[in-house]
């Protein structure tokens, strides 16, 4: 398939451009802005294969110049950190919002595909059981609510316009290339280091925890085989709260627990989030890492790829840690 992938250079966009590159030969452009989460070293084994274009989402002449002879539009651009939208929202109404309108535009105008990826944390908090397609979207940070305002826009351009969309939405992603801000690789990396963990509140947040190759191998699946008009949840195989999820880094590491830290609470902070991942499942998706082994091969993947996370940890993000969490990375 001939793909614009937005957002390609992120985390998961960079995992499903090597699977659909290496494993399905398809033919993909990237438009990404290269934020501070975005990165060219994401997809350097594929860089020959694949066509680059630096550009925003809600640059409508960026996006007309990207979009080639694409067939279907697949979007992952957006302001992901939770954390970060709840101390300045601006960029993640322009970025998840208004840049999700321009992408519609210019598949409307073409007559294109679309595929929105998507979070469970449309749904919000749930006690017991799991999210389904159904469940009414209660979003509860600005992050979430500007993910939920996107999906609002994809549907309306199905029932309105009669655009080929389809949503996907994952659970909580973990593995290789994640950007050290989000739970796990900064525990990882603080571990390796010999650094303070810092957990927020008693650590009891519970998260369905999804291997990024398996929503990866979700998103293509649901871009496939999902019918227009559909939204797909893809939830991992696993549930852990976040102080369990710490206590097995640790371990990992073969550090001591005496470097977990609790902190103050993150503002409305989402005790629990469960995917039904039911409806992908009977297209024929299921995820195949469950979480003891993907952890471990995060682990490692960090361990072993310094020269992908030590430019990270000395720049910006020191500032950024600092900021946020009151004091000083370790060197
Ligand atoms: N990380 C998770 O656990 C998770 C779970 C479910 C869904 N999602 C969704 O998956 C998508 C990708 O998440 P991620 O964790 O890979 O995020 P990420 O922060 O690692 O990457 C985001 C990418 O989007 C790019 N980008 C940001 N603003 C842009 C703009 N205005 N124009 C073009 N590019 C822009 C960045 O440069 C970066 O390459 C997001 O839509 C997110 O909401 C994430």
């Amino acid at each position: 398939m001939k793909l614009l992938v937005c957002g390609g250079a992120g985390f998961i966009g960079s995992t499903f451009v090597r699977e659909r590159v290496r494993v399905h030969g398809d033919e993909l452009t990237v438009l990404d802005k290269l934020t501070y989460a975005g990165r060219r070293e994401n997809l350097q084994e594929v860089e020959s294969d694949i066509k680059f274009v630096h550009g925003a989402i809600e640059d409508p002449e960026a996006v007309a110049g990207a979009v080639g002879d694409a067939e279907a539009i697949v979007n992952f651009a957006a302001e992901t950190h939770v954390d970060r939208s709840i101390s300045g929202p601006e960029e993640f109404i322009m970025t998840n919002m208004q840049g999700t309108h321009v992408l519609l535009e210019a598949a409307r105008e073409r007559g294109l595909g679309y595929l929105q990826v998507s979070t469970d944390e449309v749904y919000g908090s749930i006690e017991e059981g799991s999210f389904t397609e159904e469940s009414p979207l209660q979003p509860s940070s600005p992050y979430s609510a500007t993910k939920t305002g996107a999906d609002l826009l994809v549907s309306s351009y199905f029932h309105t316009y009669g655009l080929e969309t389809v949503i996907c939405r994952g659970s909580n992603n973990y593995g290789p290339h994640q950007y050290p801000e989000k739970l796990i690789p900064l525990m990882v990396l603080n571990a390796l280091a010999g650094d303070h963990l810092p957990v927020y509140g008693d650590g009891k947040n519970v998260r369905n925890w999804l291997f990024v190759e398996d929503f990866a191998r979700g998103i293509g699946h649901a871009l496939l085989h999902g019918a227009p008009g559909e939204v797909y949840n893809c939830g991992g195989p696993d549930e852990c709260d976040n102080l369990t999820v710490v206590r097995r880094i640790v371990e990992l590491c073969g550090r001591d627990e005496s470097l977990i830290e609790f902190v103050t609470d993150r503002p409305g902070h989402d005790r629990r989030y469960s995917l039904s991942s039911a409806k992908l499942g009977a297209l024929g998706w299921r995820a195949q890492v469950r979480f003891d082994e993907g952890l471990a091969r995060t682990v490692e993947w960090y361990r072993d790829n310094a020269w992908w996370w030590d430019p990270i940890r000395s720049g910006a993000y020191r500032d950024y840690y600092e900021r946020h969490y009151g004091r000083a990375l370790k060197a």
